[in-house]
This record gives structure tokens, sequence and C-alpha cells, in this order.
């Protein structure tokens, strides 16, 4: 095959987003729309890739700052002809065939375009376009053929007659064309149309009146050219992806107990006979191990778990690595910078940060543990709480391998608990505990004999 050139388009508001973000970088399936016909077109190799933006073009470029492109301003946004007509200056020699792809239909495949490339070489057409029969053909272009079934032209939906609606064969917004064809043709394009565009599928219905030949290839899936011009399509597009990747995963053996509220992102990974429960979230480079049970209203980002860990009902779990077997929730917070190593326990109202606890440590209910670092074996009683912040800065704490800290103790970091020490409950920990010694702050306490007839008598006779 000859040398490729890619023309994306991704200049447009996307008025019909009704949104201040540019149409292209709205997230589908966890990342910016425009990264899929990206990817497609990184896929065919091509000798140049020119993107044309312009609502937000600096942020669309940020969001792409990884890509091998060109990137050409479109500053006026008066349609996909002009959108073309920017990137005469770098592709207007470009010796071989110019591919074109609309930045709002994310789902084209590397073989429909491969087939409508082969299509174009093999019968040397002027200009070749992608089709497709949709049920609902309304909002797209729709394709004028003659009586030989020949393309004549292409119709927007917003001037064509009664009867043009009723075709249902559409343009999907996808062309070959060579340089020289394509830039002489968006010479001849007008604006005189009901939107006051210049429009690119113009182009078509050109060739044909010069008597060039036109190549139409349909697509096999119609399903992979639909464009995202709403967020109701958007949300549609959402919920497909949803379902292609849990079809995937559950035929990778994952159980999905619901999986209309099973939010798999592409980057995540995991292990065969894990349990998955209702409303979970799993997003951005999560793995989950083997056989893990996931109960449910789990919102999991960018964390790691080993295998047979239980992520009880309600938790939320950003950057951490946890360990197998471990046992997190109901209603736990697991934040960056966490690191459980097997069989820990974190209940019901714990919040660990930026900490990592060793084999079988338990903090089983309503704490906060921040900047520390628990050993192996250890227990933390009901609502302690590390003190990592002064106002000004964080401190570390400390706590060695089979401690016992008591229920409602203090830590006041920065602090080192030793090996086996004991914490008395309600104590206020400020210095150093040393290996082995029981620490308690807490005042002595006192019995007053007959307190509490003495009291209850002077009120009665008052
Ligand atoms: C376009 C086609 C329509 C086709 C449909 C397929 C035109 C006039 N119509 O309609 O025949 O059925 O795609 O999805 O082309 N863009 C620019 N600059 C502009 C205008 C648009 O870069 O001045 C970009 C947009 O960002 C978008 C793409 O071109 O990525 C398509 O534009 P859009 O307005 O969505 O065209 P449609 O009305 O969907
Ligand atoms: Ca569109």
């Amino acid at each position: 095959m000859g040398s490729l050139g890619v023309i994306l388009m991704a200049a447009g508001l996307g008025k019909r987003m009704c949104s201040d973000l540019p149409k292209v970088l709205h997230p589908l399936g966890g990342v910016p729309l425009i990264s899929y016909p990206l990817r497609v077109c990184r896929s065919l190799n091509p000798a140049r890739v020119v993107v044309v933006v312009g609502h937000g073009a600096e942020q669309v470029k940020q969001a792409c700052d990884n890509e091998k492109a060109i990137w050409v301003l479109q500053k006026e946004q008066l349609g996909t002809g002009h959108a073309v007509q920017c990137t005469r200056n770098i592709l207007g020699r470009f010796s071989g065939d110019l591919l074109i792809l609309s930045g709002d239909v994310p789902f084209i495949t590397k073989d429909s375009l491969t087939a409508l490339l082969r299509h174009h070489r093999d019968h040397e057409s002027t200009v070749s376009l992608m089709t497709a029969c949709l049920d609902h053909p309304s909002g797209y272009g729709r394709i004028l053929r003659g009586a030989n079934g020949e393309v004549m032209g292409i119709v927007e939906e917003k001037d064509a007659s009664d009867s043009e609606k009723e075709i249902n064969e559409v343009n999907a917004g996808i062309y070959v064309a060579s340089p020289k064809f394509l830039y002489s043709a968006l010479d001849d394009l007008t604006d005189l149309n009901r939107q006051g565009e210049y429009y690119l599928p113009d182009i078509v219905g050109i060739a044909c009146r010069n008597g060039q030949s036109v190549g139409a290839v349909q697509v096999n899936d119609p399903r992979e050219m639909l464009g995202i011009n709403t967020r109701e399509e958007l949300a549609m597009m959402e919920r497909a992806i949803q379902e292609k990747v849990n079809r995937r995963w559950m035929e990778l053996g994952v159980t999905l107990k619901d999986p209309l509220t099973t939010y798999i992102e592409e980057g995540v990974q995991i292990g065969k006979d894990t349990v998955i429960g209702a409303n979970t979230h799993l997003m951005g480079r999560t793995v989950v191990g083997e056989r893990c049970l996931i109960d449910g209203n789990a919102y999991v980002t960018n964390s790691r778990f080993g295998k047979e860990t239980h992520l009880r009902f309600s938790v939320v779990i950003t950057d951490c690595e946890i360990g197998k077997k471990a046992e997190i929730g109901p209603f736990s917070h697991l934040r960056p910078g966490t690191v459980l190593k097997d069989n820990v326990r974190v209940g019901n109202f714990v919040e660990v940060k930026n900490s990592s606890i060793g084999n079988g440590t338990k903090a089983s209910h309503l704490s906060y543990i921040g900047d520390s670092k628990l050993g192996k074996e250890t227990n933390i009683g009901a609502g302690t709480i590390t003190c990592n912040y002064d106002g000004f800065e964080k401190h570390r704490t400390t706590i060695g391998d089979r401690v016992q800290i008591g229920s409602n103790t203090q830590l006041v970091a920065p602090v080192v608990i030793g090996n086996d020490a004991y914490v008395g409950a309600g104590s206020t920990i400020t210095q150093n505990v040393p290996a082995g010694a029981l620490a308690l702050s807490r005042v002595a306490q006192r019995h007053v004999k007959g307190w509490v007839q003495r009291f209850r008598e002077k009120h009665k006779t008052e």
C-alpha cells in the first residue's frame, strides 16, 4: 500500500452537547472521545496525522500531549469542508492517499478503514466514502444514488427534502481521496445551504459532476460509524462500551451480579472467579486478583488487590496496594499511598492514608490512620486516631509488630510504638513507647462514695 496521511477533524464545539468542554474531550469509557479515532489511526501506521482543532484547541492538544500529530488551527468553524481546507499547507503536496476521520465517531475499526482504503486503491477511485444503512438515519447526511446504484452525492439532513429523508443509507463522515482532487474540490465548495457552512460531503457531488469515480463501502456493523452529537448519544455509547467490556470479563471467568451497574474501565485487570456485586466502579489501572469478592457499592481507582481479598459493601479506594486475603469495609476509605499486606482487616468507618499496614494487622472500627507504618499482627482499637497534622506539617506514626492499641487512643505524631507494646484505652500518646511496655496516659479513676444519693436529694429539695 502507498503512504497514508490522516486528517482528523476535531475543531467543532459540538453545539448539541450544550457544554463548555469541547465535544472531543467529553470522556467515554474513562478517556476523552478523541482518543478513539487517534488510536485507530495510529493502528494504520500513517506517515502523517494532522488534527484540526479549534474550540478549546489548547485543551485538546494538552489532552493528547504524547500524540505524534501535527495540530492545525481552524480559527472559525465554518464547516467540515473548511476544516479540511485548513490542512492544505501541510498536506497539499503529500504523495499518497488522505484518509479523513471525524473526532466524534469513536467506534470505527481498523478493519473497516482498511477495507475502505483497499476499495479506493483497487478501484482507483477519485474519492471514496464509507456509508451505512441505519434504521434511524435522522441527523446524518443521506447518500444519493443514481439509477444504476452509483453514488451521486450527499445531502445533509437539514437540506434534505421529505423523500430524501426517507433514504436510510447515511454518510459515516469518513473519506479517502488524493490531495490533488481533495484540495481542488474544496476550492469549489460554497456555503449556500441551510447551515451556511462549507460541507466536506459536497466533494462527492463535485467528483460526480466532473465524471470522476466515487467509491462507496458499506460498513459491516453500522454501530461502528455512530457519531456522538448529544449527551444522550454519549450515554448510549458509554452503555455500549460498558456492555462490551463486561461481556469480555464474564467470558474470562468473572461473575458480575449486575452488569448494568458494573463499570469497568478499559485499563482494568481482573482475575478469574472473582465475584463483583452491584454498583461497582473499577477504574484506571486497577488490578483485582483471582477469587476476590466485591460485595457492591465499591468505587476503586488505580489500585491493586491480591487474590481472595474481600471488599465488603461500600468502599472508596484510590491509588492503593492491597495484598491477598485482606478484608475491607463495610464503609472504609483507603486513600492514596496506602499499602495493606496480606490478611489485613480494615473495618467500618476506618480511613487510611499514605500508610503501610503489615500482615494480619487489624483496624476494625472507627479509626484514622495517616502517614503511618504499622507492623504485623497488631490490633488497632476502635476510635484510634493518628494525629498527623500540626497545622503546618504532616508527621509520621510508627507502630511495631504485635502491638495492642487500646480503644479511643490518640497517637500524636511523630511517635514510635515499639514491638509488643500495649497502649491503654483512652490514652493520648505523645512520647515514644518502648518495646514490650504498657503506656497509659489517662487520669487515674477515683470513686466518690455516696455521691449520687447526695446529688439526687439536693435536687429534690430545690
Ligand atoms: C457530518 C457530515 C454528515 C455525516 C456525519 C457523520 C458534514 C457537513 N456532515 O455531520 O454528512 O453523516 O458527519 O457523523 O460534514 N468539525 C470541524 N470544524 C468545523 C465543523 C466540524 O473540525 O467547522 C469537526 C467536528 O469537531 C466533528 C466533525 O468535524 O468532529 C463532524 O462535525 P459535526 O458538526 O459533528 O458534523 P455532523 O453534523 O455530525
Ligand atoms: Ca457528528
